[in-house]
């Protein structure tokens, strides 16, 4: 049995493939009808995780926006929202963030080694921080996080977090949002990096769904054997 949780990257992109411009401020791509969707598919999972420097510069809440969807989790057992989890190198992050203020919920921070000290001292009281690594092994993580009961993860960025997964061969599935718009800014950060990935011109991925939703599109990719249709 494989002991990592079931890992579902989201990326909202745009027609071009950036998840973002170069202003200040997070970039909108999606309408309401699909953040509607995202909040279901967050209220389906145990955990979701973002990558730092998504936290410095969207100060995200990653949370469950819908009372109704909070309930349904806290009918299950579950907390309200799912437990968040990040990754940091430096240690760069302001213990004001959103990310550790809402939601009530525990909050994750997989660190790299050196960093350690500095993390605990800047963010022990708002969160549980872990070694993970120099740098931070992501099959340390997943299998720390299956450890703490997360069967279920989502990933939501940013490139450099969705890159490792992919080619670290640790994501079952890929839901991509293309909006309709361009970027057409090389400076502008993609939706991955350069990497050696399992799926190339000789090994196509698996297209399993496309949905419109008003002026987007969803495709969901099935990566691994463990896909899961219910999505
Ligand atoms: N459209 C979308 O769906 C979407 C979603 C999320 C984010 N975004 C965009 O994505 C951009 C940010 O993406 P990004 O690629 O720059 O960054 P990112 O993936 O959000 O975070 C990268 C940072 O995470 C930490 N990290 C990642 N892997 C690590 C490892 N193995 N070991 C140690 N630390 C690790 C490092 O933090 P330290 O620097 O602290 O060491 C690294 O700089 C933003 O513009 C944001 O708006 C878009």
């Amino acid at each position: 049995m494989v002991e990592q949780p079931y890992v579902l990257l989201s990326c909202g992109m745009s027609i071009d493939g950036y998840v973002d411009d170069t202003g200040a401020g997070r970039l909108l791509l999606s309408n309401e009808a699909d953040f509607d969707r995202v909040d279901e598919v967050r209220a389906g999972c145990d955990a979701i995780l973002v990558g730092a420097a998504t936290i410095r510069s969207d100060d995200p809440r990653l949370v469950v926006r819908s009372a109704a969807r909070r309930e349904a989790r806290t009918a299950r057992g579950e907390r309200p929202t799912p437990l968040k989890v990040t990754l940091t190198g430096s240690c760069d992050l302001d213990p004001e963030a959103r990310f550790f203020t809402m939601g009530d919920v525990d909050k994750l921070v997989y660190c790299a080694g050196p960093s350690l000290d500095e993390a605990r001292k800047r963010l022990g009281d708002r969160a549980t921080v872990i070694d993970g690594g120099d740098p931070v092994d992501l099959h340390r993580v997943a299998a720390d996080l299956y450890a703490r009961g997360v069967r279920r993860l989502m990933v939501e960025g940013g490139g450099t977090v969705h890159t490792q997964f992919l080619t670290a061969g640790l994501a079952d599935e890929l839901q991509l949002v293309v909006a309709p718009m361009f970027v057409g800014d090389s400076r502008a950060p993609r939706f991955v990096h350069d990497g050696d990935f399992p799926w190339g011109p000789h090994r196509r991925a698996t297209l399993a769904g496309v949905r419109q939703i008003g002026d987007v599109v969803l495709l969901r990719y099935a990566l691994s054997n463990r896909f899961d249709t219910k999505g």
